[in-house]
């Protein structure tokens, strides 16, 4: 595996701009508007890079639309981390032969984690010869040198070599929101956690600069943003391969000190480098948002052990006691695998024993899936399915009741939330920590942060009355 990481130069960008204005003028040529579909699979690390894909198709000349029907140009970004994942997406891509038929000039392509995968990229070359183009997150940044070739010399295209990963500054990006931003602080992971391929389909760990983060992140709030969510797959080694000593808390302090009535999120944090310094800059912020998703991944020191996660249960009650003790309206969610390969009931019990001590909003849960390639894929793995399966139906029962409770407990009380959208005929909000509020209000009031009167809740989300601001 390739180590290093690649700087993109300003030169290779304009490069790739140099192939956005071909596109532009293959079409103007025609005398047609193209349009494009980019459909996002998995987590927010991919959400960001789909609008990078369609910041780069809309220099290109396209329009962005909502379905893959009659669209000229289909991506699929996909994610890699559970099988079902895989399942759907293979599942997607076999419908396209239709929508292509039906429109042969439509060209397709699959980016994302899956596409870093060399028995998913075989598949595609062998299988799938609708598909035109496949390159790995590693190659994003050439999107549209992939493209071009794809329409001007009508041949496939794979863009899928492994490599270290690269930083790729001032790739234009259309988001999906104005409000709720994301800001990718890093790239990639080292952890190799045994169950996980993200490090072997998304590369070695790699910080962007400091000024680059705090000059988008400037550029965000002038254009109205409220809410800052910083991501990467493991945001508490943010810094670790920079000069200069500065750290994931530092980068905190210094946004949470910008300009602006905004709220910062981040995710995700690895237990294992979670340090004081972090909780104690959470709670000395009033911009940092006191919310955090702290994945456990499993209550037992032994599972932990041999999943490589670094921790054991006693230093994660610790972190996690010592972050409530200085925020005590600390909103805490996590993950958690069930039936990792070897997990006895004793073990699995323990999970359920941790997730009561520490009373989490609510969690992530999830089977666990084999991905070949990596250790946990070649472990002994005698719990038949049905057993996982009950053991995973216990944990999202106890878990719902907590979460339940937990909800339960705002009925009555004010809170200050970001209204940020619509759903039917009620208006959606986010509290601080990040819980989910309908109410009755004027959509004008989306996108300004209101003090709600909670007065229902369920499992899932919470219902209130406008008190005002
Ligand atoms: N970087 C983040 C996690 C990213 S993946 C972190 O380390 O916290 C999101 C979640 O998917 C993981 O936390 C884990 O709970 C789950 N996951 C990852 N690989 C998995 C697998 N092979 N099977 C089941 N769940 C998995
Ligand atoms: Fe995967 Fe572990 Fe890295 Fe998270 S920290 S992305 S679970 S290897
Ligand atoms: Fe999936 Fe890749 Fe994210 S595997 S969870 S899209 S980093």
């Amino acid at each position: 595996m390739n180590t290093k990481t690649t700087v993109i130069t300003n030169e290779q960008l304009a490069g790739q701009f140099a192939f956005c204005d071909k596109i532009a003028a293959y079409w103007h040529e025609k005398n047609v508007t193209p349009t494009a579909y980019v459909e996002t699979y998995g987590c927010q690390q991919n959400e960001a890079d789909s609008e990078k894909l369609r910041g780069y198709l809309t220099q290109g000349g396209y329009a962005i639309v909502g379905e893959a029907e009659g669209a000229d140009v289909v991506v699929m970004n996909t994610c890699a981390i559970r099988e079902h994942a895989e399942q759907r997406v293979f599942g997607n891509l076999g419908a396209l032969t239709h929508t292509k038929r039906r429109h042969p000039g439509q060209k397709i392509f699959l980016c994302g984690c899956m596409a870093g995968e060399t028995k998913v990229s075989e598949r595609i070359k062998h299988s799938y010869p609708h598909v035109d183009g496949v390159f790995s997150t590693h190659h994003l940044w050439q999107f549209p040198e992939i493209l071009w070739n794809v329409l001007s010399k009508a041949k496939r295209q794979f863009y899928v070599e492994d490599e270290a990963g690269s930083i790729a500054e001032g790739i234009p990006q259309v988001r999906d929101s104005q409000l709720k931003t994301w800001v990718s602080i890093m790239y990639g992971c080292n952890n190799f956690c045994t169950y996980c391929i993200v490090p072997y389909v998304r590369g070695r760990e790699r910080s962007r600069k400091k000024e680059d983060i705090l000059a988008e992140c400037r550029t965000l709030l002038e254009n109205g943003a409220k809410e800052i969510t910083l991501l990467g797959q493991n945001v508490n080694s943010y810094g670790k391969d920079l000069e200069g000593g500065v750290d994931f808390a530092d980068l905190l302090a210094e946004i949470a000190q910008l300009p602006g009535d905004f709220l910062i999120r981040f995710m995700t944090s690895h237990p294992r480098d979670a340090s004081e310094k972090l909780f104690d800059t959470m709670a000395k912020y009033p911009k940092i948002a006191k919310q955090l998703h702290l994945p456990f991944q499993s209550g037992s020191s032994r599972v932990l052990k041999a999943m490589n996660r670094h921790y054991d249960r006693e230093t994660y009650l610790k972190k996690v006691n010592y972050a409530k003790s200085v925020m005590p309206d600390l909103v805490l969610t996590s993950d958690v695998i069930v039936g990792f390969p070897g997990e006895t009931e004793e073990e699995f019990e323990e999970t359920i024993s941790l997730i009561q001590q520490v009373h989490y909003d609510s969690l992530f849960t999830f089977i666990f899936s084999p991905r070949t390639g990596t250790p946990a894929a070649a472990m002994a793995d005698p719990t038949p399915k049905e057993e996982k399966n009950r053991r995973f139906d216990k944990l999202c029962a106890v878990q719902n009741a907590i979460s339940e409770e937990i909800h339960n407990a705002y009925v009555g009380k004010a809170q200050r939330c970001l209204v940020d959208g619509q759903d039917k005929d009620m208006l959606t909000a986010r509290t601080e920590g990040g819980r989910l509020v309908r109410f009755e209000g004027d959509p004008a009031l989306i996108g300004t942060y209101q003090m709600i009167t909670i007065t229902g809740s369920t499992t899932w989300s919470l219902t209130g009355e406008l008190k005002g601001n």
